[in-house]
């Protein structure tokens, strides 16, 4: 038996099993613990947006590297040469974005953390928008600087926090995980390069959905020579287990002999290199998937508005904000009971008291599956108590304002 952890640690699992992990007058605890999906649910969990985990030219490619591969190498990137599955995967997600090049990092947290390490200092203030992914705030910890949030999605805001600390680097995630709301990029970049600084933009949640191709949103909007840096996770729609920078050659060139979680952290496999190589030719030619995906959070999207849930996602992300916590259980257990299964997000992942039920729509959904998680939506909300929530109260007064 492992020796008995003193008071400092288990003051703080004591707090987190009382918080989350303790049964609720319902007998179940908010995140963890609640019932397995059973056949037939409909589950909008995972963020494989335009479905291709299970794709069979994914698969095989994998497979056909294992097969071939004799030895895994089993080391850090700063070790492979130039020529290796890395540096060609990197030259071809590059060109895919309208990069000059990219860096593949272990995943999107350990790009964030990387990347922010590497061009934050002491001193130097980092403008983030206060919804921005929790891995930009560790890369700004990480690298001893100042962190300067700005309201979410208020470039006005961002603007006059820069007017008072000075030149730094400004970060937001273009599409955000809990709402699904899009970032104002081209504000965010205008104030940028009004006032010199440097642009970090986190594609996580729009690469493979928006732009040509599928490569952002940056791309979307034509911004792509005007942005520093992009990060992404590879692990939403790419359906992987990676992360990737794009940058400059000049940049990339210095990256993986100065950010931590490249030096001191090993490097992908071949074979899951192999699959993210495959994964970039499926989605590059997934616009059919990429329209699907959209008529679908339409069609969703207004069918929930319609039922006055008061919906902020602009996206594929569709977030019903139940508020209080006791509120969100209801909702998760009425949802659950119907066979519909979406994630629960609440503090630290929201504001305290902004908790919800977040949708992660995917291009493989049936139109019967949409029209039956709306009837859900409809039949339960008497019994989640949704009109007096605070996002419905707010949604009915501005209606009425109008
Ligand atoms: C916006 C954003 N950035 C970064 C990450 C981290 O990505 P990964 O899961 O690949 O570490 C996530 C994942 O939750 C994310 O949503």
């Amino acid at each position: 038996m492992s020796p008995k952890l003193p008071d400092f640690v288990d003051k703080k699992l004591k707090a987190l099993e009382e918080e989350s992990f303790k049964p609720r007058k319902n007998g179940k605890p908010l995140v963890v613990g609640n019932k397995p999906p059973g056949p037939g649910a409909v589950v909008l969990q995972s963020n494989d947006y335009l479905n291709v985990s299970n794709h069979p030219d994914i698969f095989s490619e994998q497979i056909r590297v294992l097969e071939n591969i004799g030895k895994e190498m089993v080391m850090s990137a700063v070790f492979l040469y130039e020529g290796s599955e890395k540096s060609v995967f990197e030259k071809s997600i590059a060109e895919y974005a309208g990069f000059e090049n990219a860096v593949l990092c272990q995943s999107g947290w350990a790009a964030n953390v990387g990347l922010l390490q590497v061009i934050a200092d002491a001193g130097i203030p980092v403008y983030i928008d206060m919804y921005a992914h929790m891995s930009l705030l560790e890369g700004i910890k990480a690298a001893g600087a100042l962190a300067v949030p700005f309201r979410h999605n208020d470039i006005g805001h961002m603007e006059r926090l820069i007017q008072q600390h000075g030149q730094g680097i400004t970060i937001l995630d273009s599409l955000y995980s809990t709402m699904g709301d899009i970032a104002p990029l081209r504000d965010f970049i205008e104030v940028t390069e009004r006032y010199g600084c440097v642009s970090v933009v986190d594609e996580s949640h729009s690469l493979g959905g928006y732009g040509y191709k599928g490569a952002g949103l940056v791309d979307e909007l034509g911004l792509t020579d005007r942005v520093h840096f992009i990060t992404a996770s590879l692990a939403k729609a790419f359906a992987g287990r990676a992360g990737i920078i794009f940058s400059s050659s000049y940049f990339a060139k210095y990256f993986p002999y100065m950010a931590y979680p490249a030096i001191f952290s090993s490097t992908l496999l071949p074979h899951e290199i192999a699959g993210l190589q495959a994964t970039l030719k499926v989605i590059s030619e997934a616009d059919d998937r990429r329209v699907r995906l959209h008529e679908i959070a339409k069609f969703f999207r207004e069918g929930l508005d319609a039922l006055d849930y008061n919906i902020a996602s602009q996206s594929y992300i569709v977030s019903i904000e139940s508020g209080l916590e006791s509120d969100t259980e209801t909702l998760r257990d009425a949802l659950e009971e119907n066979n519909v299964f979406g994630s629960v997000f609440l503090a630290p992942a929201t504001p305290k008291n902004r908790s919800l039920v977040r949708f992660s729509l995917h291009s493989g959904m049936s139109t019967a599956e949409l029209e039956y998680v709306l009837e859900v939506c409809e039949k339960i909300r008497d019994k989640t108590g949704m009109w007096n929530w605070k996002s419905t109260k707010k949604k009915v007064l501005s209606t009425k304002g109008a």
